[in-house]
């Protein structure tokens, strides 16, 4: 029987090639999205893949979310946590509401997301979560300590649930892509990324694909004995 996965803010960026490769491996796959819906049917008609719009940074909402999945495909094996958003700005002139929608989106995420599959995993002695962080959770970033904190949150957290989770057949791990060829990344002023680009070792931006590789690696049903790690995709940018 082909395994259930969720893919979080899964029909753009990042999310949308970590959705289309684990279906062209054989997943039943459910993408969340929380508002685009022109996009997420666009995404739908084009791929196939079934969308469920809803906010991850609600509990209930995760919750009565992962009903209907289960209630529609069946119950999830696989949890890919990769919504997030960005509100950048130094922290002189950052506002609570750019702190709070970041820490919500990003980080809280992950408990409502996994506190709502982590019961049915359990009981079937199997699961696969990835939580997808940043290399600037890792290294922080110039404007960013929202997102850093949130990333770097998701990174303990990561290793505390893999712990719990070890005896019961499931896997907790991390994935800290750098800099992502994505609208998000394109969204950074020209002048700034320029400078981030030329610290790449690698001389370029990453691209979705290249993620979407290192979770099909980490969701593999006999990749068993891997738990608690972080996989840093970053073109050398950071070695952790
Ligand atoms: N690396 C190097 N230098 C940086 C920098 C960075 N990440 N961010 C800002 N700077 C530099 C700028 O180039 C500028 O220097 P100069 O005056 O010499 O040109 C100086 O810091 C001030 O920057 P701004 O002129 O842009 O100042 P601002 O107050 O208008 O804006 C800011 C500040 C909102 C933080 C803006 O610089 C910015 O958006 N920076 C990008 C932050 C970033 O890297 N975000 C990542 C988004 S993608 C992502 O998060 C995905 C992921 O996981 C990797």
């Amino acid at each position: 029987m082909a395994r259930v996965a969720v893919v979080t803010g899964g029909t753009r960026g990042i999310g949308e090639a970590i959705s289309v490769a684990l279906k062209a491996a054989g997943y039943i796959v459910a993408a969340n999205y929380a508002g685009n819906d022109e996009r997420a049917k666009e995404f739908s008609a084009r791929t196939g893949i079934a969308v469920f719009k809803f906010d991850v940074s609600d509990f209930e909402a995760c919750k009565a979310g992962i009903e209907k999945v289960t209630a529609e495909l069946g119950p999830v094996d696989v949890l890919i946590n990769n919504a997030g958003i960005t509100r950048d700005g130094v922290m002189h002139r950052m506002t609570y509401q750019q702190w709070e929608e970041v820490i919500h989106t990003n980080l809280s995420s992950c408990f409502n997301m996994c506190r709502n599959v982590i019961d049915g995993m359990r009981e079937r002695g199997f699961g696969r979560i990835v939580n997808i962080g940043s290399v600037n959770g890792q290294a922080g970033q110039y404007g960013q300590v929202n997102y850093a904190a949130a990333k770097s949150g998701i990174h303990g957290f990561t290793k505390a649930l893999a712990q719990e989770s070890a005896a019961k057949g499931i896997t907790v791990n991390a994935i800290a892509p750098g800099y992502i060829d994505t609208d998000m990344v394109r969204a950074v002023p020209a002048h700034v990324l320029e400078k981030i680009v030329a610290r790449i070792p690698v001389g370029r931006l990453g691209r979705a694909d290249e993620i979407a590789k290192a979770v099909l690696y980490l969701v593999d049903d006999e990749n068993g004995f891997m738990t608690g790690s972080t996989l840093s995709v970053n073109g050398g940018q950071h070695m952790y």
